[in-house]
């Protein structure tokens, strides 16, 4: 307590001098590579220090330890983006309502590139400072815990999509020739807008996007109104008002075809592809439909208000599980991918893990889905397909690398997704299919718009179960070895 006041004191003093120094209030950007000279940096872990009123310059992921912050929980993003696909030229204006989880005399966002114009807290002018991809904001007015503010940032720029030197690709905003790809997992929605960017804080967002006239911005959940054109450009105002996690919203701006309607089952659906894909938009409406439906009647019920699907013409190399709209990166999807992104709505979306070393619990279901489709479909069994994996040899890399736990420099490593499946077709050997069933549908209806750890679904499964299944989690989640 007493370090941190006096720790507090000085920076007080330095925000309230840099704050003098511009002409709008907002000190000066920091010049790259330059942490040491701002208020923000300075701490031996190379984040803002924290502790006492201070709020976390990360969410306390240990593998992510500068994703998110700490110190507040974010209810609701008002996100107002206006993207002109000729320029690249983004500008945002980002209203953020959150919750204090202690006393803040300082707290964080997440922004990736930009310059920030203004930070507006409970209409009070506030103080910032950026440090790489930590917005540090001070209130005029120190915030108690358990208090109820809104923060509001305006910025603008071009976006800068993420470029992962190992095997993420490039995600985040991602310019393209008619607009932009957005799909942000792991942590790329801070290059579009200001966060609290780790799965771990879910929240409802209006997205708002105005677009040339002619061009169409597409987000998660439903239209409000219908978008409208004036002076050349047309808004378009989507609402997602179920939880959602930063990486899973999107901004996809482009020329699409739409198709809209309901599937059998009743549900609302909406698929949009780029005009290279016309051809797909049919099959990728009416699978997406089917598999939504079928998956309702195996893992609860369809947790969202709106299904669907999108192909974009922008070769991500992967497809993302946007809540509502899965995003296909410049391919067309066959069933088993729609059957995998759609398996997400339930496991990772309305279920999101609290950090990402269990991320098995999304990728392993998802891809487990993926069996079951085939199942379903009668082109193959689960059972099948896990002897297929089984027969791996010893060395194969897959049984080096326990899915359990996924590593930070290598999340989406084959084994989390095989492995993952794996593990779950173990289970269901072991526990039998009428209490496997169950236990996926408990899972699904406990946590539905929740947070999730891998102890909460073993503890679950014995508890359903009546068995001691440590052995068997243990062997295929966390042993470096083929398990026996
Ligand atoms: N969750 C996605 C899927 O398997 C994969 C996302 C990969 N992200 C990335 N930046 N490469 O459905
Ligand atoms: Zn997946």
């Amino acid at each position: 307590m007493g370090f941190e006041r006096r720790l507090a004191a000085p920076l007080l003093a330095l925000f309230s001098m840099l704050a003098c120094a511009p002409s709008d209030g907002a000190m000066a950007p920091t010049p790259s590579g330059s942490a040491s000279e701002s208020p923000s940096g300075g701490s031996t872990s190379g984040g803002p220090p924290s502790g006492g009123d201070i709020g976390a310059p990360g969410i306390g992921d240990p593998d992510f330890p500068t994703d998110g912050n700490g110190g507040y929980d974010v209810t609701h993003y008002d996100l107002r983006i206006g993207y002109t696909p000729s320029s690249k030229q983004l500008d945002g204006v980002a209203t953020i309502e959150a919750k204090a989880t202690q006393q803040l005399s300082r707290f964080n966002l997440d922004l990736a590139g930009y310059k920030v114009s203004d930070v507006v807290v409970d209409d009070e002018k506030a103080v910032f400072s950026r440090t790489g991809s930590e917005l540090s904001v001070l209130p005029a007015t120190p915030l108690a815990k358990d208090a109820g503010f809104t923060v509001k940032v305006s910025y603008a720029g071009i976006p800068t999509p993420v470029k992962d030197s190992s095997n993420l690709g490039t995600y985040g905003f991602i310019p393209t020739a008619d607009g932009a790809f957005v799909a942000c997992e792991p942590n790329g929605a801070k290059t579009w807008f200001p966060a609290n960017d780790h799965p771990a804080d879910k929240a409802a967002f209006d997205v708002t996007i105005t677009v040339p006239e002619g061009v169409t911005a597409l987000s998660n959940g439903e239209q409000v109104g219908e978008p409208a054109t004036a002076g050349g450009k047309t808004t378009y105002h989507w609402r997602e008002k179920h939880p959602m996690v930063t990486y899973l919203a999107t901004a996809t701006i482009g020329r699409f075809e739409v198709r809209k309607g309901r599937t059998s089952g009743g549900i609302a659906s909406f698929a949009a592809v780029d005009p290279k894909f016309r051809g797909s938009l049919d099959s990728l409406y009416t699978v997406s439909g089917e598999v939504t439906d079928y998956w309702s009647k195996i893992f609860g019920p369809y947790p969202f208000s709106s299904t669907g699907g999108v192909i974009d013409d922008f070769s991500a190399g992967y497809a993302l599980e946007n809540q509502t709209k899965p995003l296909y990166g410049g391919f067309n999807p066959d069933e088993s991918i729609i059957a995998h992104e759609l398996a997400h709505q339930w496991f990772g979306d309305s279920v999101s893990i609290k950090q990402w070393r269990d991320l098995w619990l999304n990728e392993g279901f998802a891809t487990y889905a993926e069996w079951l489709w085939a199942e379903h479909k009668g082109t193959n069994t689960a059972d099948k397909l896990f002897e297929t994996y089984r027969a791996r040899a010893a060395t194969d890399p897959i049984w080096k690398y326990p899915p359990g736990r996924a590593q930070p420099r290598d999340l989406f490593n084959e084994s989390v997704y095989t492995r993952g499946g794996m593990t779950l077709h173990a289970l269901r050997k072991a526990i039998g299919d009428d209490t496997f069933f169950q236990l996926i549908k408990t899972w699904t209806s406990d946590h539905k718009y929740g947070s999730v750890t891998t102890d909460e679904f073993v503890a679950l499964a014995e508890k359903l179960s009546g068995k001691d299944l440590k052995p068997l989690f243990d062997a295929w989640l966390f042993q470096p070895v083929k398990p026996a």
